[in-house]
């Protein structure tokens, strides 16, 4: 039976990115993969390796695991855990830092945006993140993790050290392969679309967070950022804006770019961002209704109850084999 596991950061409210790059994938997948298993957590150790409110951090971490079942995933299919709640990621994670060399972690480009924007207190985790990403990962045998263009590079870098790990003692890790979307994998920011759209962002006009009001949703497409040459047509280079806007028409209707561009052949702007403006708030308020119902619920304990279950007997099976192969601690 295949695996397929993938994680989101509690760092901030879910964006139409997360939604498009991550969360639709895994529910396609499902449907696509009705025999396959699925691990999703909240990555809430991630979300420290930045600065976080504590009682912000903790009703977020609910919010995506709620934002997870609202999504429409089959909950039999699913596991749906909280990493903090799974020790055997921050051990896993130290081990292989022992792994993974400081030139490899010194390329991540995700450290090197991140730590850009910060010129004091940049965390050690911050540039040890990935081997703890790769820890999530490798702790479970996954044969695939859908993600979005951002987090490619992470997923080299897993499968280098479980490759370099294999080589050295054995087989032992499964070499993952990403599953990245073709259409969607990185959407931007509507303000600035020559920017990731980023839930972490201090001004939230440029993304769409999918606990935005309905009217705020269909503001925010209609106010997004364009050029003036006023025709719909798809080229990231010279009209970005507009490209952004067909990407998400696109995979939000399962349409292809060429029938969009076909249809607005001859029109303006307003009637496509009008009718785009309609498509993403009809996606996300039938979310958004059950998300609400799920966050006050027992079904959301007791399904965090039974992922930390069965998350745990994996990991720590895992963990000790791995701990033996090192030669750490005793012979069993
Ligand atoms: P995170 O929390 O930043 O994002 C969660 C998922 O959403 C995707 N994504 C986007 N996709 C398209 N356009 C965007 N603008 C956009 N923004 C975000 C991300 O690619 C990701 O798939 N390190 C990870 C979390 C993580 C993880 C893992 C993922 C931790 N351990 C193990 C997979 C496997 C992260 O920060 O994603």
């Amino acid at each position: 039976m295949k695996r397929i596991l993938s994680g989101i950061q509690p760092s901030g409210t879910l964006t139409l990115g997360n939604y498009i790059g991550a969360i639709k994938q895994f529910v396609e997948l499902q449907k696509q993969h009705p025999d396959a298993e699925f691990y999703l957590f909240v990555a809430d150790l991630h979300a420290i390796t930045t600065e976080q409110e504590p009682k912000d951090l903790r009703q977020r971490i609910r919010q995506v695991a709620a934002m997870y079942i609202a999504s429409g995933l089959s909950l039999e299919q699913t596991t749906i855990f909280i990493q903090s709640e799974i020790k055997e990621h921050a051990e896993l994670g130290y081990l292989l830092q022992c792994h993974t060399y400081m030139g490899e972690l010194e390329r991540m480009t995700q450290f090197k945006d991140k730590s850009k924007k910060q010129t004091t207190g940049i965390t050690a985790s911050l540039f040890t993140y990935p081997a703890l990403m790769a820890a999530d990962i490798l702790l479970y045998d996954a044969d695939y993790v859908p993600v979005g263009e951002d987090q490619k590079q992470h997923l080299e870098l897993t499968r280098d050290i479980a490759s370099r790990f294999n080589n050295r003692y054995g087989d032992f890790f499964k070499v993952p392969e990403p599953l990245i979307p073709k259409v969607g994998a990185r959407i931007m920011d509507l303000q600035n679309p020559a920017k990731k759209m980023s839930k972490s962002d201090a001004s939230d006009k440029g993304y769409i967070s999918l606990l935005d009001e309905e009217t705020s949703i269909k503001k925010k497409i209609r106010s997004a950022v364009t050029d003036s040459l006023g025709i719909v047509a798809f080229d990231p280079e010279n009209q970005p804006g507009v490209a952004n806007l067909l990407t998400i028409y696109a995979s939000l209707t399962d349409s292809t770019i060429e029938a969009i561009t076909k249809k607005y052949q001859g029109k303006g702007y307003q009637e496509f961002k009008n009718d785009l403006a309609d498509i993403v708030a009809n996606t996300i308020m039938p979310i958004q209704k059950r998300f609400f119902e799920i966050m006050g619920s027992k079904e959301l304990e007791n399904l965090l109850d039974k992922g930390k279950e069965a998350a745990q007997m994996v990991a720590y099976r895992k963990v000790e084999k791995c701990k033996q192969k090192i030669g750490l601690g005793r012979k069993k």
